[in-house]
């Protein structure tokens, strides 16, 4: 499918995470001169940044099957078992998501990342024995938005901690660029800097905001989409001067109108703005603090001098 030939397939097609892909390419090399398997490696970031995308190209690199999961969808020991005892030698099993595998599952992981064994219960009450099955040596790929969700055991057992950031303007016009050629559309420079400067850092809000103004800029009938359709196509899209879009405004409003500026909690804010809490925490509120329109406090979440700047209001006096 058009979605999945914008995911790059090696190292080399990836744009961006300078310093993630300098070190996946050593321990990869390494790991392939000693023709073992990868040490178990954790992708971190906020959503969007290519963690599944990077996981796959691990796989690709080393030469091996990639399967994939996720935390949520394993709800019992025996699924991953299942999944664990299908696996061949050196094979990646990618799981997102991974903060989210329930207790009872994530023990038969320890063992299993360790090594390389499986030890599961058979049968119950007093003839119940345990037995244990060896696994080829596999890399265990986890992904979460924030290493801190994980429980210290299972932290500890990965070799490989690798942190996504976001991405500067410069890697996203390039990857706007490319999806624009896999798209077979011709795009001014200006208009994918545009679309890039307003992507939140992230590849896969860039990709879609391109597929909306590309819509835009054919029924206007362009041969190339132009600046002007990309602001017109952005302001439809209600996506702002900074790329933030009607749910940031809704979390800034909410903290200067009904909190004068904060500190406020996470939850009250949440109800306030009718999102969930989780959603702010792992989707929202990571670039806006990024970009300095909020700041954490024991007490709460605050706003900045640079939010009420940003809608054109007096900074209040405090
Ligand atoms: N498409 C989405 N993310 C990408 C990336 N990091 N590099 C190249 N193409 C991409």
């Amino acid at each position: 499918s058009i979605e999945l030939s914008l995911r790059p397939s090696s190292l080399a097609q990836y744009i961006g995470q300078q310093k993630a892909k300098e070190n996946l390419s050593i321990f990869i090399e390494a790991a392939r001169l000693r023709n073992e398997a990868l040490d178990h490696v954790l992708l971190y970031g906020p959503p969007g940044l290519g963690k599944t995308t990077m996981a796959s190209i691990i796989a690709n690199e080393m030469g091996v099957s990639f399967r994939t999961t996720s935390g949520p969808a394993i709800e019992r020991a025996g699924d991953l078992a299942a999944i664990l005892s299908s696996l061949e030698t050196g094979d990646v099993l990618f799981i997102d998501e991974i903060h989210r595998l329930p207790r009872s599952v994530e023990e038969i992981l320890y063992p299993a990342m360790e090594d390389f064994c499986l030890d599961i219960v058979i049968g119950s009450g007093p003839s119940a024995r345990s037995v244990r099955l060896d696994l080829p040596p596999f890399t265990l790929i986890g992904a979460t938005t924030r290493a801190g969700l994980l429980t210290a055991p299972l932290r500890d057992r990965f070799g490989v901690l690798s942190r996504l950031e976001y991405y500067t303007t410069d890697d996203l016009c390039q990857i706007v660029e490319r999806t624009a050629t896999i798209f077979e559309v011709t795009i001014t420079k200006e208009a994918s800097i545009e679309i890039a400067r307003r992507s939140r850092g992230t590849p896969r809000i860039a990709n879609r905001l391109l597929k909306r103004v590309r819509d835009i800029s054919q029924v206007r009938g362009e041969d190339k989409i132009s600046l002007e359709t990309t602001r017109k196509a952005l302001e439809m899209l209600q996506v702002d001067q900074s790329g933030l879009d009607h749910i940031d405004h809704k979390v800034l409003e909410a903290i200067m109108d009904a909190y004068q500026g904060g500190p406020v909690g996470l939850d009250t804010l949440a109800s306030t703005i009718g999102e969930e809490s989780q959603t702010i925490e792992d989707v929202y509120e990571p670039f806006l603090l990024q970009q300095g329109f909020i700041q954490r406090t024991p007490r709460g979440r605050m706003v900045t001098p640079k939010a009420y700047q940003h809608f054109n209001r007096e900074v209040p006096n405090t």
